[in-house]
């Protein structure tokens, strides 16, 4: 129960007017259904003859009487005069027009009752689904390498619309079914209060009953939902994978993971979905053995004779009764739904509670970048081992430098570092003697572009793709961005030129193509900073020598940390580092580097002497 208040005190703040009104509307159906079905007595007193008391009117102004006793008996008053005047058919009939009357407002309202449910219902929804995907998007890096993509995804699909339902079984539980029950039992109250005395006792043993199936629905809701998780991760894995899956032959393989999983998922969900099934007979059977006991204790009543209740008010009694049953198990079917809803909000909860340890400081300071970036006693590592250890780098404003060294050193590593993907363990960063720590993230990364190996294109045309992070973009700003990274020739030879659309992931490119759309990007957003990691490593020589100028353009005047495996990209450098092992190793020009006779000299010879 506090789990559910929790999430709809959470939630539902947005939407209180339509609760507001869903509430009206759901007393006046309860209401309206009561009065409905009072028709049943007089039509049953005229069906039977049972009564043949005379009535006088009396006046509604008249207070002798109580309300009901002035209501019950003017009904009966006009209805004998009914009777008296035109016959017992046409008084039959008219009840029966009171009936269906009453029944179309009554509908009409429990309408309108679930009508304004709708909004409150798709309004959480969108609400708890915006959540998730705004977090995703300022959630840190690392948090994706533990979190699997598809996970995230049966997150945002799966997970939701179980909270959707158990919002919804929660309202109806808190704000329709214990009206329609409270009102049912008054109602039946008055009617007779010995009877209703008796009911009390039977009914909590039936909830009892019923409470007790539910309990460790949860625990196995929240299993199933990870399984399914899983899933959904194994097909986002085939999506992207492919290629390769195909290329390797793989696809039995695959194919059984899958089976596996859903082979398991399958089984958890029959075990849940035969626990919820259980509800329904259980609940069907204690309800007619309540309504067995009523009939004959009130029945024993009736034929004792001792004036309780009248044989028509009593089957009046019974159908109000009876009009409880159905509120009562919608009640103990939401308290299913709600547990599988609670176990899937935990599960969300993972994402939309995750610590957000990279975020914008509380006191930033201002960002200007006039002399130099500083790296100082960096230490870095993903998990356990150090990945960058004590490195000093110093880059003046305007200078390239080159990041050079074996797969794995930590050349990527240490350029990620710069925009704050993740944080260091040790050190600081310095941006003119600023800590990249104390400023705001956003200024932090609009001084920096990037282009990597692997050019990341989203599925849009040419002319979004370079128009990416940067608001306000004019189209023959976006033209030459495109001629400098020598991308309007191939782009214009397109069928409908900046406004192709490039495929996922730029699929419909080629891999130099696609890299010059991101130095198109990179040249656009102008940024002072510029890091290039692995840029033309891709390339054949043709298009990289393309690429190449394209980022000999982008280079100019500009802060450049370079990545590269081919040591003759990176000759001209200002300054090269050669890492190792997360350290940096050795460091100059590449003339007196080479003469050093060092590691770096084993790489240059490695790839055909540069000299
Ligand atoms: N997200 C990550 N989580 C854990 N460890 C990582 C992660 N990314 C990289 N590493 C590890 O950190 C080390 C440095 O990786 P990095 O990508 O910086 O190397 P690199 O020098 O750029 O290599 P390459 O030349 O192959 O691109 C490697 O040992 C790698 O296994
Ligand atoms: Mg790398």
């Amino acid at each position: 129960m506090k789990g559910i208040i929790y999430i709809l005190k959470r939630f539902l703040p947005p939407y209180k007017k339509y609760l507001f009104l869903t509430f009206t509307f759901n007393i006046l159906t309860a209401v309206l259904n009561v009065f409905s079905l009072a028709t049943i007595i007089p039509i049953l007193q005229v069906l039977f003859k049972v009564n043949t008391k005379t009535y006088s009117f009396i006046s509604w102004r008249n207070t002798d009487y109580s309300l009901i006793d002035t209501v019950l008996n003017n009904v009966n008053w006009y209805v004998t005069q009914l009777i008296d005047s035109y016959g017992g058919g046409f008084a039959l009939m008219m009840l029966a027009a009171v009936l269906v009357v009453m029944t179309l407002l009554k509908t009409g309202t429990a309408y309108l009752g679930s009508y304004f449910i709708i909004p409150i219902r798709t309004g959480v929804v969108k609400d708890i689904r915006n959540q998730i995907n705004d977090k995703l998007l300022t959630l840190p890096i690392g948090f994706f390498t533990e979190e699997r993509k598809g996970d995230i995804l049966a997150r945002i699909s799966g997970d939701v619309n179980e909270v959707e339902n158990s919002v919804m079984s929660s309202l109806d539980m808190l704000f329709k079914n214990p009206i329609l029950i409270f009102i049912y039992l008054t109602t039946m109250t008055i009617l007779s209060w010995q009877l209703t005395l008796f009911v009390l006792v039977v009914l909590p043993v039936m909830g009892f009953i019923m409470g007790r199936v539910g309990r460790s629905l949860k625990r196995s809701s929240f299993e199933a939902q990870n399984k399914w998780g899983e899933l959904m991760s194994q097909v986002e894995e085939t999506l992207s994978g492919l290629r390769v899956i195909k290329a390797f032959n793989a696809e039995s393989k695959i194919s059984n993971r899958f089976h596996r999983g859903s082979y398991i998922f399958r089984k958890m969900s029959n075990r849940i979905a035969r626990r919820q099934q259980l509800a329904h007979p259980m609940s069907e059977l204690l309800g007619t053995l309540t309504i067995a006991i009523v009939l004959w204790f009130g029945g024993s009543l009736i034929l004792g004779g001792n004036g309780v209740i009248d044989a028509a008010t009593f089957i009046y009694y019974l159908t109000i009764f009876y009009s409880i049953i159905n509120p009562a198990k919608e009640l103990s079917r939401s308290a299913y739904a709600v547990q599988r809803g609670l176990a899937s909000m935990e599960r969300i909860d993972k994402i939309l509670q995750a610590e957000n340890s990279i975020s914008d400081p509380l006191h930033p300071q201002p960002l200007h970048f006039q002399e130099k970036i500083e790296y100082d006693n960096v230490w870095f590592s993903y998990d356990t081992d150090w990945v960058i250890q004590d490195v000093h780098l110093t880059i003046k404003k305007g200078k390239t430098i080159a990041l050079v060294g074996q797969s794995g050193s930590g050349k990527s590593t240490l350029a990620d570092l710069l925009s704050r993907f993740y944080d260091i363990q040790k050190g600081g960063i310095y941006i003119d003697g600023t800590n990249i720590k104390d400023v705001r993230l956003q200024d932090l990364r609009s001084l920096i572009g990037y282009v990597n190996q692997e050019a990341i294109l989203f599925n849009d045309t040419f002319y979004n793709n370079i128009a990416f992070g940067v608001s306000q973009a004019t189209e023959s700003q976006i033209m030459e961005a495109a001629k400098i990274a020598n991308a309007h020739e191939f782009i214009m030879a397109t069928e409908k030129g900046y406004h192709t659309n490039i495929g996922d992931r730029g699929g419909k490119l080629s891999g130099g193509q696609r890299q010059r759309i991101s130095i198109a990007r990179a040249i656009l957003k102008n940024p002072e900073i510029l890091i290039l990691d692995e840029a033309t490593s891709a390339l054949d020589t043709d298009s990289e020598k393309l690429v190449q100028e394209a980022l000999d353009n982008l280079m100019k005047n500009r802060t450049t940390i370079v990545i590269a495996h081919r040591l003759s990209t990176i000759k001209n450098a200002d300054e090269i580092y050669v890492m190792m092992g997360g350290q940096i190793v050795e460091w100059g020009q590449h003339a007196s580097l080479y003469a050093q006779g060092g590691y770096y000299t084993k790489l240059c010879d490695m790839q055909g002497n540069l000299q």
